[in-house]
């Protein structure tokens, strides 16, 4: 089969994945109004291109916080790579070097932030937190990430409580016996399930929660699920660095806007004072453009990641970027 689009590897990964692995990966919240708004937003927003205008040399590298990347488009962090393929994050991280790209690393993932680092030395990669109700752990995750290089600090600001995902309570989703969340190994006797019980996760955090991470890290702090002016506002004013204006791919709130309808409001807001990225529902190279129009330095892509790691691991994945990438540079040209 030719692999000619994103939708190419959602179709392979569909049919070759265990089903409840799939559901996992699909998982919107609730009735997934969001999680598929995400991507029907793209297609009410058009372009006015403009013609005549040389595009025989064109330049698709930039910058996140000051480290180059070839093109604006990144890993979201998303848990369990073990499922899609058998290295997991490895993979992940092998191929996000390969490419010149940033690769979020998920607290969930099954391999650990060392293995990770590993696998891609002097790659470009931040780490994306949950701050548990056992600080000590979290603490020791941040200091871990700066310790072996990781360059950002995300912190995931959508999930005080997971979202109700239909699919995951009907077919009772876990993680398989022989796969783990590494980076929580001996931290919590439930490292083996798929949800951390809610217990664990410190639905208290706050806004002074990242003067909290601050006093344990240099790395700037990215926030990532801000979808209001009111709290880019917010998060500016706390010191972050960088804005992800994200609704966790519609898998938390079902009901709340596509991120690219909530990009402009944030961008107006930020006033470019500090940078704004986006997921959610990125599937083509026009997706990317629309959403740098509308003021993102850098989008980020979560379940097109995990069907090009379904398809062939590393090189799925590189796949799925040449694609994405190859698309963004025709869409600019043929805009202007
Ligand atoms: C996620 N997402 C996520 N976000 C996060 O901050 N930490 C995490 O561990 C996860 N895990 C996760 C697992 C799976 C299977 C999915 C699909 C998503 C959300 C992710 O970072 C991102 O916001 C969305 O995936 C973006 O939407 P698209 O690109 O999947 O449409």
């Amino acid at each position: 089969m030719a692999m000619v689009c994103l939708s190419d590897f959602e179709v392979y990964a569909k049919k070759y994945l265990p089903k409840t692995t799939w559901d996992f990966f699909a998982a919107g919240a609730d009735d997934g109004t969001t999680r598929d708004d995400n991507i029907l937003a793209y297609k009410r927003i058009r372009f006015r291109p403009r013609v005549l205008r040389d595009v025989s040399v064109m330049d698709i590298r930039t910058k996140l916080l000051g480290t180059e990347i070839s093109f604006p488009v990144g890993i979201a962090p998303t848990g369990f790579h073990q499922l899609a393929c058998p290295d997991g994050e490895k993979s992940t991280a092998r191929a996000a070097k390969a490419m010149n790209i940033c690769y979020i690393a998920s607290t969930y993932s099954t391999s650990s932030l060392e293995e990770i680092s590993a696998a891609a030395p002097s790659g470009f990669q931040w780490f994306q937190l949950y701050i548990h109700r056992n600080r000590m752990v979290s603490k020791k995750l941040v200091q871990q990430a700066e310790a072996l290089g990781f360059q950002g600090l995300v912190l995931t600001a959508d999930l005080p409580y997971t979202g109700k995902r239909r699919d995951d309570v009907r077919n009772g989703f876990r993680l398989p016996p022989h796969m783990s969340l590494k980076n929580l190994e001996g931290a919590f006797e439930v490292c083996k399930m798929m949800r951390i019980p809610h217990s664990l996760l410190d639905p208290s955090v706050n806004w002074n929660d990242i003067h909290w991470l601050q006093s344990l890290t240099y790395l700037p702090i990215i926030v990532k699920g801000i979808l209001t002016k009111e709290d880019a506002e917010l998060a500016v004013r706390h010191g972050a660095q960088g804005i992800i204006v994200s609704n966790h791919g519609g898998r938390q709130l079902d009901g709340g806007p596509a991120t690219i309808d909530a990009l402009v409001e944030v961008v107006e807001a930020v006033q470019g004072r500090v940078e704004v990225y986006l997921d959610g529902g990125i599937r083509k190279g026009s997706d990317v453009l629309k959403a740098l129009a509308l003021g993102a330095k850098c989008v980020f892509i979560g379940r097109p990641a995990l069907w090009g790691l379904a398809y062939k691991g590393e090189e799925g994945l590189q796949d799925v970027l040449r694609i994405l990438r190859d698309e963004f540079r025709l869409s600019m040209a043929l805009t202007g």
